[in-house]
């Protein structure tokens, strides 16, 4: 396999983690590059459910480096329950140990971070965001006003002491004065960061340089994605976006890499769509159908719980995230759902309501989202049972049709067609 990148090319919980282990048995080394433990990902493997949030999705393989790169946040005791959980399912610690590595570049989140998140989502009432509150936006926003903690600050108390000098009383007055949140001690801070310190020891790659080196000149490399391309902070729709690039183009700058390491982006689309949290939905479905689709496909959020919003494939949007996204080409998931629907829809352009205008691009101003409505075309369903299908010649031909039509839209191919959470049932291309 040539070097690869896994990208959600949705809102997010689009099966990337499927497509990432099922990829990674032919990678030697996987990176996560963005996003933290507001992401949930899935991975059925031998009849066992795991569910991860910052450990790679390749974390279940043998001899496979799984690394959390520069451009993750981590909660150390968010990621230390996460890696609770996946021993407590049969996954050894010295597995952990050998196969896990963390960049010390990535940023460390402070429970300062998610008091803020809270509060703010809270305070900003029906204009809230609708985030997972794990501080993945409070985190990110130290690390651009280059007032956040590194991992590798855990490990050097000189450093650490003065950048708590630098951080804490500015974070403190934004904690009182801003947020009426509860201030924090340098002796709080301190004892907080050596818990965090504790839970990362085992896993911190400090000879990370010359390891990559390495790996870049004679391994495979899978890069894994969280959320999704409608998600990204600068292609998504904005402000209810997640806080960092999950396109194939924030690939590189989050593994460390340059943009010559990828090879290929594999865009994971949903044969129709979710969403949770707030923000501009164009196809969402707030009727049967849409209720159809959650129960069938089991929308409801790993992180949070949260049912998912429902809708048709929009494929004015997909060729947006084809195009921002940097994909060139589609793993599609959860085919099987739509089993059972008689009429299967995808939006081809979408209608302004009030001129009447119509227009086959996707506009960036979600603010005028509530202005169109989809149109759609519409397809013969297939009412058969695919969860069984192998090859795409098992597939019924209205199934073919369907996906021969997607294809044409968004311009590249298809690569792997997904019928079931399984590992195998998988169908590549
Ligand atoms: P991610 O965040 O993109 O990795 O996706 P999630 O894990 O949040 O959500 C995808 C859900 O769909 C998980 O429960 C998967 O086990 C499940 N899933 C993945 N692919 C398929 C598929 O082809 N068919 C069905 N029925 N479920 C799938
Ligand atoms: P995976 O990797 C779906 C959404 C939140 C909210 C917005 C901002 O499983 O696809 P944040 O906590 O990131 O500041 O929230 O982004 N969101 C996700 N939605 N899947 C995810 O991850 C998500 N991660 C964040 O619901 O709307
Ligand atoms: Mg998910």
């Amino acid at each position: 396999m040539e070097n690869t990148v896994v990208v959600g090319a949705q809102f997010g919980d689009e099966g990337k983690a499927k497509i990432t282990d099922l990829l990674a048995s032919k990678a030697d080394f996987i990176t996560r590059f963005q996003g933290g433990s507001n992401a949930g990902h899935t991975v059925v493997a031998d009849g066992k459910k795991y569910a991860f949030h910052l450990v790679p999705s390749g974390i279940l393989y043998e001899n496979k480096i799984c690394m959390i790169g520069a451009g993750c946040v981590i909660k150390p005791d968010d990621l230390k329950k996460e890696i609770e959980d996946i021993i407590s399912q049969g996954i050894t610690r010295e597995h952990f140990e050998k196969c896990l590595k963390i960049s010390p570049l990535a940023h460390i989140t402070m429970k300062y971070h998610t008091d803020i998140d809270g509060y703010s989502e809270s305070s900003l009432g029906n204009n809230k965001i609708g985030t997972t509150k794990k501080g993945i936006g409070p985190t990110y926003t130290d690390k651009y006003k280059r007032m956040g903690i590194r991992v590798e600050d855990l490990f050097n108390k000189e450093t650490l002491s003065k950048k708590i000098d630098v951080i804490l009383p500015t974070k403190n007055k934004e904690l009182e004065f801003i947020y009426n949140l509860k201030p924090y001690t340098k002796e709080e801070i301190l004892s907080e960061c050596e818990e965090y310190r504790k839970i990362l020891a085992p896993y911190v790659d400090f000879n990370w340089e010359n390891n990559l080196l390495e790996t870049s000149k004679n391994k495979t490399i899978l890069f894994e994605g969280a959320q999704g391309v409608m998600l990204d902070i600068d292609y998504g729709t904005y402000p209810y976006v997640t806080s960092s690039s999950p396109t194939a183009g924030g690939a590189g700058i989050g593994a460390s890499m340059g943009p010559k390491a990828i090879k290929k982006a594999v865009g994971v689309f949903k044969a129709y769509m979710t969403r949770v949290g707030e923000g501009a939905f164009i196809t969402e479905l707030t009727d049967e159908e849409g209720e159809k689709l959650r129960s069938i496909g089991g929308e409801f959020g790993v992180t949070t719980g949260r049912p998912r919003r429902c809708g048709w494939f929009d494929a004015v949007s997909a060729k947006y995230a084809v195009l921002v996204g940097g994909l060139t080409e589609i793993a599609l998931t959860k085919l099987d759902v739509l089993d059972s629907f008689e009429e299967i829809k995808l939006a081809k352009a979408y209608k302004n309501k009030k001129t009447g205008e119509i227009i086959n691009y996707y506009p960036t101003d979600v603010y005028s989202h509530k202005d169109y409505e989809p149109i759609y075309e519409t397809h013969k369903g297939w009412m058969t049972d695919i969860t069984n299908c192998k090859t795409y010649n098992d597939l019924p031909e209205n199934a073919k049709l369907y996906l021969k039509r997607l294809e044409e839209i968004l311009g590249i191919k298809i690569s792997i067609i997904s019928v079931g959470p399984d590992r195998e049932q998988t169908i590549f291309i």
